[in-house]
């Protein structure tokens, strides 16, 4: 069987350069220890959520797998500080940290061994983190779901692998082989995946989001949010509608994030797919069926050596 590996998979000690994306209220540790078990990088998804907890759900994946996993920390949550406390003392391998630069932490995380990979939507970001010392980037284009910045994912990976000396993943918009070979050709050493696997078995959300997100067409996905300077692409409801009412009328940034408090856990955990926010990606229309994280993680990695394999029937000499 052929499959892929970069030097990614040395670094995180895993066997296939897939990342399942830490996402809040939805990568639980049910979904990353499936995916460390199948030979890619699981991420534990924080958002707000209590140290507590963390330390809870980092237990709960290290019973269910001898693999290494990731902990997500956004950087905006009020236990930030604490949960990456939790991350030292629970010798949590990896991190990878949203919202944000990490840098005042870095010095704590890396004298106690753990590997940073901070999710970067800008060259000017990459470069400055790159310089502080991180152990790779994960470069996220805007088709991906939830929080977005504003360039897609073909030009950003080339120009922040351009930019970095340091291995990058890409992400957003990435769902089969063909996403991951081009992820690679583009210069990356891995690719990151959210959307796809909110729908893999073992991901513990609402089944009324799965599926929505399996009957989810082209375009299906809007940005919300973009006035109050934290946009997300979630598929569209009555709340996005809600949103979007609101923000052709110029409605103040505080209004808007009062209408999105808690909206995130009352569509992935409630099952509210009306006025929940149901975050996710344009590879949503992509998506299916309901498979394991394992059938996931092979199909992507043998189609793109397949692919790769192959691609040298393209090039032809001329004299
Ligand atoms: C429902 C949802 C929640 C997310 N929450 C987080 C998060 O808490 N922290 C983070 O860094 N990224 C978060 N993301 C982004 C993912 O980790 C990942 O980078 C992204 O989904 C990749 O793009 P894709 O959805 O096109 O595969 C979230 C994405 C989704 C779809």
């Amino acid at each position: 069987m052929a499959i892929i590996r970069t030097k990614l998979c040395d670094l995180l000690e895993i066997e296939y350069p897939i990342i399942q994306g830490g996402m809040a209220w939805v990568s639980t540790a049910e979904l990353a220890a499936a995916v460390s078990e199948a030979g890619g990088l699981g991420i534990i998804g924080t958002g707000h959520a209590t140290p507590d907890w963390v330390r809870e759900q980092v237990r709960l994946a290290r019973s269910l797998t001898g693999k290494p996993f990731g902990v997500n920390v956004m950087l905006r949550s009020p236990y930030a500080e604490e949960i990456l406390r939790v991350v030292v003392e629970e010798r949590v391998p990896v991190v990878t940290t949203g919202a944000g630069n990490p840098g005042k932490y870095l010095g704590e995380l890396k004298a106690t061994g753990v590997k940073v990979i901070p999710v970067v939507a800008s060259v000017a970001l990459a470069r400055r983190l790159a310089r502080s010392g991180v152990d790779a980037l994960v470069a996220e284009g805007m088709e991906s779901g939830g929080h977005v910045g504003e360039i897609g994912t073909f030009p950003l990976v080339p120009q922040v692998v351009d930019a970095v000396d340091i291995p990058v993943i890409a992400a957003g918009g990435i769902f089969d082989g063909r996403g991951l070979a081009a992820a690679l050709m583009l210069g990356a050493q891995g690719v990151q995946m959210g959307t796809r696997f909110m729908c893999a078995a073992e991901c513990t959300i609402h089944p009324r989001v799965k599926e929505m997100i399996i009957k989810a067409g082209d375009r299906d996905t809007v940005v919300t949010g973009r006035s109050t300077g934290h946009p997300v692409r979630v598929l569209r409801n009555k709340l996005s509608q809600q949103f979007e009412e609101l923000e052709r009328r110029g409605a103040p940034p505080e209004e808007l994030e009062k209408l999105g408090v808690g909206r995130l856990r009352a569509a992935m955990v409630d099952g509210d797919v009306e006025y929940g926010s149901v975050m996710a990606g344009q590879v949503a229309a992509m998506v299916k069926k309901v498979q394991p994280a394992r059938e996931i993680v092979l199909e992507v990695v043998q189609e793109a050596a397949r692919l790769l394999a192959s691609a040298s029937r393209w090039v032809v000499s001329r004299e």
